[in-house]
Parts: C-alpha cells; sequence; structure tokens
C-alpha cells in the first residue's frame, strides 16, 4: 500500500528544498500531499510543488471548494505521517501551544498522525530560550524533532538551524513510515526469517527511563537511566507490527514511530499507567524505577535551617512494578524485567527472577557507561538457564529480544 505523508512547508529560506524533499520521497515510492503557509508561497510556488507532488496544493483555510470537497479534518487525517519541513521558530511555537490560526496549524491540531517537525531558523532563534522551551513541549507531546545541522547560514551567521539535507530528511521519514531502508542500512534490521511482522496482533507493554519522586516544588531523587534500551526495544516490537504501549518516565527521547507513549513522573503513576494498560501479550519492565519516595513531598521549598542538622527526609519504598505484574489477575503471557547489576549478575538475576514472578530477566552490567551510552552487555536469565550475548549496540540487544519474545508467543496459545 502505497505511504502518504502530508507535507506542510512554513516560510523560510529553506523552503526551496521542500522541492528537493518531495521528488526524493516520490522517488522511494512515497505519496506526497504540500501544504504551503502564506509566507512560505513567497519562497516556493504552489504551482511547482503542484508539479512535484502531481496533487493539489493547499494553502488557505476557507477555501471554501477543498473545504466542501475534502475538508481540514479529513485532510489531516489522510497521511500516514504529517512532516512540517522547513519548520520555523514561528510555526514550532503555533505547535507547542495549539494554536490553530491558518490552514497548516489547523491540520496539525486536528490530525491523530505521527508528526515530524524539521526545524530551520537563524542560530540566535534556535537557541532562545523560547524556542527551546516549544520544542521541549512538542517532544513531550509526542512529536519528533529532527535535530538542524551546523553550519553558515543564508543571514551570513554560522551555527546550529541549518534544515538537514533533504536525503537526511527522506530517510528519517522513511524510518518513521518504517518503510523498508535501503539495504545497506539493514544490518541493524531483524531477520524474521520471512516473517515479517511477527508481534503483528500482540499488545506489548514496555517501561522505560528513570521515575522522579519529588522531595519538594523543587528537587526530585531520580537516576542516570537514558530510557535508550527501553526505546529501542519499543521501537523495534512495533517494526514486528506489535501494538506498542510505552510507559515513559521523563527522557528526552523520540517516540519511535508507531509507538503509543504514556509520559509518567513517579513510579506510582508509572504503576498506574501499566495496570491501566493492561492486557498485555507481554510486558517489558526496562524502566529504572526509584526504589523510594519521600514519605512526604513538601508542598514548599525545604529551607537549612543553619543548624547543620541532616535533611529533614524520610524515605518509603516505592511499589515494585514487575512484581506487582508477576501477582496480577491479568498477569502477562510473558513478562521480563531488566536487572541492573555491578557484581555477581547472574546470581542476583535468578534471585530476582523468583521474588518477582518474572519469566526472564535480562541482567545488564552496569559497571561500565551502559547508563546513557549507546551499548550494552546482556544476559537472559530463565528458569532454564542463562544465555549470554556479546558487548552489542542497545538497538541490536532490542531486535534480538524481540525476536526471542516473538518465537516464545508463537509458542503460546494466543
Ligand atoms: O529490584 P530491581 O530494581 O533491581 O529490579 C529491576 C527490575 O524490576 C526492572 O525490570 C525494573 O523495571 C523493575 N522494577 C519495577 N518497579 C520497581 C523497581 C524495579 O518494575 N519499583
Amino acid at each position: 500500500m502505497t505511504q502518504r505523508v502530508l507535507l506542510i512547508v512554513s516560510g523560510g529560506i529553506a523552503a526551496y528544498k521542500s522541492l528537493e524533499l518531495v521528488r526524493l520521497l516520490r522517488k522511494r515510492g512515497i505519496a506526497v500531499r504540500a501544504v504551503l503557509t502564506q509566507s512560505a508561497a513567497q519562497f516556493v510556488t504552489p504551482l511547482s510543488l503542484g508539479v512535484l507532488t502531481e496533487d493539489q496544493v493547499y494553502e488557505d483555510l476557507f477555501d471554501l471548494k477543498a473545504e466542501r470537497e475534502i475538508g481540514h479534518i479529513q485532510l489531516s487525517r489522510q497521511a500516514d505521517l504529517v512532516v512540517v519541513a522547513p519548520a520555523t521558530a514561528n510555526i514550532l511555537a503555533r505547535m507547542a501551544n495549539g494554536i490553530a490560526d491558518d490552514l497548516a496549524t489547523t491540520l496539525l491540531l486536528a490530525t491523530d498522525k505521527p508528526v515530524l517537525a524539521v526545524p530551520a531558523m537563524n542560530v540566535r532563534m534556535w537557541h532562545h530560550k523560547a524556542t527551546q522551551r516549544n520544542l521541549h513541549q512538542l517532544r513531550a507531546d509526542g512529536v519528533h524533532v529532527m535535530e538542524p545541522d551546523d553550519g553558515a547560514m543564508a543571514c551570513g551567521e554560522f551555527g546550529k538551524g541549518r534544515l538537514p539535507e533533504p536525503e537526511a530528511i527522506a530517510t528519517e521519514i522513511a524510518r518513521l513510515l518504517a518503510l523498508p531502508l535501503p539495504v545497506d542500512m539493514l544490518s541493524d534490521q531483524p531477520d524474521f526469517a520471512g516473517d515479517a511482522r511477527p508481534l503483528a496482533g500482540r499488545h506489548i507493554l514496555i517501561t522505560a527511563g528513570p521515575t522522579q519522586e519529588p522531595i519538594d516544588p523543587v528537587r526530585y531523587i531520580a537516576n542516570r537511566s537514558s530510557g535508550k534500551q527501553g526505546f529501542a526495544i519499543a521501537a523495534a516490537a512495533a517494526r514486528a507490527g506489535a501494538r506498542v504501549t510505552l510507559v515513559a518516565g521523563p527522557v528526552h527521547l523520540l517516540t519511535p514511530a508507531g509507538v503509543d507513549r504514556v509520559d509518567v513522573e513517579t513510579a506510582r503513576q508509572m504503576l498506574a499507567a501499566v495496570e491501566s494498560a493492561l492486557p498485555a501479550d507481554a510486558a517489558i519492565m526496562v524502566a529504572a524505577v526509584a526504589d523510594w519516595r519521600t514519605a512526604d513531598a513538601a508542598d514548599q521549598k525545604l529551607k537549612k535551617d543553619g543548624s547543620g542538622q541532616p535533611a529533614p527526609l524520610t524515605l518509603v519504598e516505592n511499589p515494585d512494578i514487575l512484581a506487582t505484574l508477576g501477582h496480577h489477575p491479568q498477569r502477562p503471557a510473558l513478562l521480563i524485567g531488566f536487572a541492573a547489576e555491578t557484581q555477581q549478575i547472574a546470581d542476583h538475576a535468578r534471585a530476582k527472577l523468583a521474588r518477582k514472578g518474572a519469566d526472564w530477566i535480562v541482567a545488564n552490567d552496569v559497571s561500565g557507561d551502559v547508563m546513557g551510552g549507546d551499548a550494552n552487555s546482556v544476559q537472559i536469565v530463565t528458569t532454564a538457564g542463562i544465555e549470554t550475548w556479546p558487548t552489542l549496540p542497545k538497538g541490536e540487544v532490542a531486535d534480538k529480544l524481540i525476536e526471542k519474545v516473538a518465537n516464545a508467543l508463537s509458542s503460546r496459545p494466543d
């Protein structure tokens, strides 16, 4: 089936690169329908975009003929992916605030499809606190945001803010659409021996990242988990065809294509989100949940009283989400925990398997720079024994684990 992109071009000197982007997407067999903002039309003409897309180009919210024939809600939902390229500081600000004052932003507010924003702007506009705040908000809302390139700008300044090359944008779009990648990029894709979507029809529930437990309005207890491993597993599960719910603690990562993400902060919120996502065929608990939280988070910032006394903090244990699932009436058929250890890794993992009621524990050695790093050395501990995997990039650990999950689920009844 042809994949469809709704391309929103906003106004900036980089808008001319949208023509090349359309050409590259068409070459990959992706259909493109273009929307121009009023200022983008100063940089590229609807005629050239229309010729390249072989489709009508939409510009005006109140174009009654188009509204009657297609309607902005429909237009926003007919695509598989909505791409804003280039995305100016202005359109990012409007998106982050839910402003719908022209056709482009109305479509962005009305869409239920994944959105990719590809920013391009002057370096100072990029680094401005307002822009960074808007980008943070958009990422938290699940918008995929590509990093701009560094280099010379049309305005004569130098720095970050250049639109990435159209080829890089087209590759990111293809990745988000989960299209087959060019052959030279296939090495990190799982090989499911002819069955490309072995988890089709399955629901996989994943936790990732740290939790943050408030001490007072400005301080919290947390850990160094980056969420990368859990997000890579969610991406691999989605590629394998699963419906994926990813319950994420506070992390700075894009939501992988095809993944339903629920953002939480505390362990108790994570537990509630996990329980409300049940039933699931498999649950993979990758999050580094804080073991303790303060008994009572203070409403006001705690102050030193100058007496040199220890901080007035009482810690209580957080609920164990994995163990709760292990003994839950709706326990997933396959329950997998992670164990971050620095010593006697396999022994601790075996004990954890029993204590938490899990089927597998993925034990990882965190004595190096695994937390935040890109590689992982893991051992899979099950009641049947221990498998030791070589040190691999987190993406490959994810693919191998999902392949193993798919095999395990295929030998169980639905
Ligand atoms: O006990 P420990 O924290 O080492 O266990 C790690 C495993 O248990 C991980 O899978 C982690 O996601 C899960 N866990 C949890 N809830 C907690 C603590 C750990 O789900 N409160």
